[in-house]
């Protein structure tokens, strides 16, 4: 059985000295980048005690063997617990400094499990450029159980404010969005919550705790799709839960052995390998991204870029607030507003995978309105600002210069499907 070290992970990654890392003397002059942090991380993940195994085991079990009924090692079937998940959970819940992680078979049903919490007549106000999935699970599955969603623009606080009733037990929050990245104050919004005495759930998966802690805000809950950042090689799907009280863990735990959606004990493993590593990696993603979107806004083809990090987006100031860093995601528009000049451009990257998902270590490029927003109303979806030309980056860990001359080289080809442009500047710090 493993043991599990109690340490106190302080995480702490990219400090305001080191947002745009171009401005300091050399990429690599993280200078109060906190090297200790990531020290902790990797020690808090338990070695095993049965063989000296440096890497956390996979129990591939579906059962465990008992003493006598109900005497046993601490665990008895593997949807209740196993040791490889409850090892990827107890690093979660320390990483985003809550009570308790609840593993999930993906982050889909990490949501689920956080809605199951509500009883019909409940009502959740939520974020109006939420993730379309999340969408669909609201209005497909638990409308028809009498559970409604009032969507507003979370990036005002007011408005959560007033669209809170008596009826609201949930407040839901993605904050960066999905694709437009809009940044909502957690802390406001946490303390709207708690006068109106429902939940407050942000959907971290954007940010990941290595930018953002919402627990720490006033969030009673965090979700993540482990898919995305928190694996980060796109080779799993997987969803977590962590809550601030235990007490809300042990409903969540209970509705994880109730429903059944469990992580397996190899995506536990791999969910843990990805985390090793994702300070590092967040760090990297945030410096590309950074370049990408500046390039993008030089751009003639381009209408609007949505990047946190650019003085230029409307919730800046907040997100430079409250989180550590802008992310690895850039969305922009093009001036040509039409799905066709979308696919044209998104067929025409070469390091730019064109793919559903994000947060891998290779860069992908996606079009909302045809993939992971498709299940939303076209009229909605606009209104949100997913426009029908909106593409968004998951800008990876690819050489900067590599995947900006990628994007110049997919404007070319456009420019010859819409009628010219003139050749781009680079960004500065590439010219160095
Ligand atoms: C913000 C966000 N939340 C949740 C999900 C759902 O996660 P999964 O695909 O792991 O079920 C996604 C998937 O893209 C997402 O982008």
């Amino acid at each position: 059985m493993l043991s599990a070290q109690p340490v106190i992970i302080s995480f702490r990654i990219l400090d305001d000295d080191c947002r745009n890392p171009f401005q300091s003397p050399s990429i690599f002059s993280f200078g109060n980048y906190n090297m200790s942090n990531a020290t902790q991380l990797l020690h808090s993940i338990p070695v095993d005690p049965l063989t000296g195994a440096i890497s956390v085991p996979i129990y591939q079990t579906s059962t465990f063997i008992q003493d006598a009924p109900g005497v046993n090692k601490g665990y008895d079937y593997a949807r209740s617990n196993n040791p490889t998940r409850a090892t990827v959970e107890m690093i979660i819940a320390q990483l985003e400094k809550g009570s308790t992680g609840i593993a999930f078979g993906s982050g889909l049903a990490a949501i689920d499990a956080v809605i199951k919490l509500l009883k019909t007549g409940d009502e959740i106000v939520a974020v109006d450029d939420i993730y379309g999935g999340a969408f669909r699970l609201f209005a497909q599955v638990y409308e028809k159980f009498g559970i409604t969603v009032k969507y507003v623009d979370t990036t005002n606080s007011e408005n959560v404010f007033n669209a809170v009733s008596p009826k609201t037990k949930l407040i839901w929050l993605e904050t960066p969005t999905n694709p437009t990245l809009k940044i909502s104050d957690i802390a406001a919004i946490a303390k709207i919550a708690k006068a109106n005495n429902c939940l407050l759930c942000v959907d971290n998966t954007f940010a990941s705790p290595a930018l953002q802690l919402p627990l720490t805000l006033g969030a009673d809950l965090v979700v993540h799709s482990a898919t995305k950042y928190l694996g980060g090689h796109s080779d799993l799907i997987a969803g977590i839960v962590v809550t601030k009280e235990a007490a809300l863990g042990a409903k969540i735990k209970f509705l994880q052995n109730a429903c059944g959606a469990i992580l397996s004990p190899f995506d536990s493993w791999l969910l843990i390998r990805g985390i090793e590593t994702l300070h590092l990696r967040i760090k990297q993603h945030c410096i590309n991204a950074q370049v990408v979107a500046e390039y993008l806004e030089t751009h003639p083809l381009v209408d609007k870029v949505y990047y946190p990090g650019l003085p230029s987006h409307p919730n800046h100031a907040i997100a430079k607030k409250q989180s550590r860093g802008f992310g690895g995601i850039v969305s922009f528009s093009l001036k040509e507003d039409t799905e066709a000049a979308a696919v044209a451009f998104v067929t025409g990257t070469k390091y730019f995978l064109l793919a559903e998902s994000l947060g891998g270590i290779k860069s992908l490029v996606s079009h909302p309105a045809n993939m992971t927003h498709k299940s939303i109303p076209a009229h909605i979806r606009r209104s949100n600002g997913v426009t029908d030309s909106l593409i968004r980056l998951s800008v990876g860990l690819e050489e900067v210069e590599d995947l900006v001359e990628d994007l110049e080289h997919a404007f070319e080809k456009l420019s010859q499907t819409t009628g010219g442009t003139k050749k781009q500047h680079l960004p500065a710090a590439l010219l160095q």
